[in-house]
């Protein structure tokens, strides 16, 4: 069967049938969904995530339809998966639908965040760690070196003290800004006790969910997360370009103006209109309210086609089994990984699905998971971060820890 066929023939079942037993997901079929699955055992989903069939088999029609007009006439529901698209993501964060923008990079969102809240200009603080995603990080010494009082809290022992929070918040904090999960060792901040913190001192909390949209389950009004962002080439199981940008509804336009293109223009004058107003402006702006406000032009629409798959996959299965199926492999990693010579630097009980150990010899360790086919990351020299989906089973965990023995 070649590859087209394969995909055409493996999307025609419903997804239903095709993952759930029981009503409950059936991870070995779910395995099948995803034939990279097959070539090596894959564990560096938090650099990126591979593509189901259901997601590439409507990234094919669109491309079919774009090149050759074959196939459905795509155009009229490129709007549509954008739209269905940022509910399923809202309902999966716990958001309304009016608090989701679709947005073109995780990074790119903080850096709009923080120019729409000018907190340069009001001489305020923003607080945030080292556990916060390097990109994140180099933005804030950018704006440090322009002026702003940027306060970076250090881990202990990998690890945000909640007494560090508390001591570089002050009654000038406006932002207190950290990842969700670490990209450097998939530690949970306790957002909730930094939210509390942060409310109580009239700031609000911006968490970076792209290491955890999809992996564990998120509410931004129980954890108290005012603004929120992520792509969907991690846990969303999407492509790179296209992703979500949350504004808590009460802040949008008083506290995060638009900055970037919030409306558009009405012209009132012959040619352009036939029956110009009277007194009216030749060329005036209509202001967009909404999320919409933080838009730009187009959506990626190749990445609101595979996130609208990926999402209505992840709601299938259920973020709550994605996380139980995940802790059954790093449970077990947590567990044997050290016993053979790899400290973790992932506390015990930390709930997400990426965990990072510390290797001696970081190429020969490299070379060894090569040659076995097991893809992990090697980052910060000598940190090996091994994160689990729903597509790996124990006998990826065998041949990792074969190779690593
Ligand atoms: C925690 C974290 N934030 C942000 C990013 C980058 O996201 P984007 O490419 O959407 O800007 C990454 C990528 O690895 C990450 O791990």
């Amino acid at each position: 069967m070649n590859r087209r066929r394969f995909l055409t023939a493996a999307t025609t079942a419903p997804l239903a049938a095709a993952t759930l037993k029981d009503g409950r997901p059936d991870f070995s079929a779910v395995r099948n969904d995803f034939p990279r699955a097959r070539l090596s055992a894959y564990f560096d989903n938090a650099s990126c995530h591979p593509l189901s069939v259901h997601s590439a088999t409507a990234l094919h029609r669109y491309v079919d339809w774009e090149t050759n007009e074959v196939g459905d006439p795509w155009w009229p529901y490129w709007a549509k998966a954008r739209d269905e698209s940022k509910n399923l993501f809202a309902k999966l964060i716990n958001a309304k639908p009016t608090e989701i923008a679709f947005c073109r990079s995780t990074i790119e969102s903080e850096s709009n965040l923080l120019n729409g809240m000018n907190i340069e200009a009001s001489g305020g603080n923003v607080v945030t760690n080292d556990l916060h995603y390097s990109a994140a990080l180099y933005n804030y010494k950018m704006r440090q070196q322009a002026g702003l009082d940027v306060r970076i809290v250090k881990n202990r022992d990998w690890v945000t003290d909640i007494r560090d929070i508390e001591k570089a918040v002050d009654r000038k904090t406006k932002l207190v800004s950290l990842a969700l999960v670490s990209n450097v060792n998939g530690y949970l901040q306790d957002v909730k006790a930094i939210s509390a913190i942060a409310h109580a001192h009239g700031a609000y909390v911006y968490a970076d969910v792209i290491q955890c949209a999809g992996a564990i389950p998120i509410d931004v009004k129980a954890m108290g997360i005012d603004f929120a962002a992520c792509s969907t080439y991690k846990w969303l199981m999407g492509v790179k370009g296209y992703g979500f940008f949350y504004v808590r509804e009460d802040l949008q336009g008083s506290v995060v103006k638009p900055t970037q293109h919030s409306g558009g223009v009405q012209f009132n004058y012959g040619p352009w209109t036939s029956e110009p107003h009277a007194g009216g402006e030749d060329v005036s702006f209509k202001p967009v309210t909404g999320p919409g406000r933080y838009e730009v032009s187009y959506p990626s629409y190749e990445g609101a086609i595979a996130a609208q798959e990926s999402l209505k996959y992840i709601h299938a299965l259920g973020v709550d089994n994605i996380r139980a199926h995940a802790r059954s492999i790093t449970d077990r990693l947590h567990k044997e990984l050290p016993a053979i010579g790899y400290p973790s630097i992932t506390p015990k009980g930390n709930e997400s699905p990426i965990c990072a150990f510390v290797v001696k010899d970081p190429a020969k360790t490299m070379d060894k998971l090569n040659k076995a086919k097991v893809h992990v990351a090697m980052r910060f020299g000598n940190k090996m971060r091994i994160a689990a989906s729903v597509f790996n089973n124990q006998e990826d965990v065998d041949r990792l820890l074969a190779a690593l023995a």
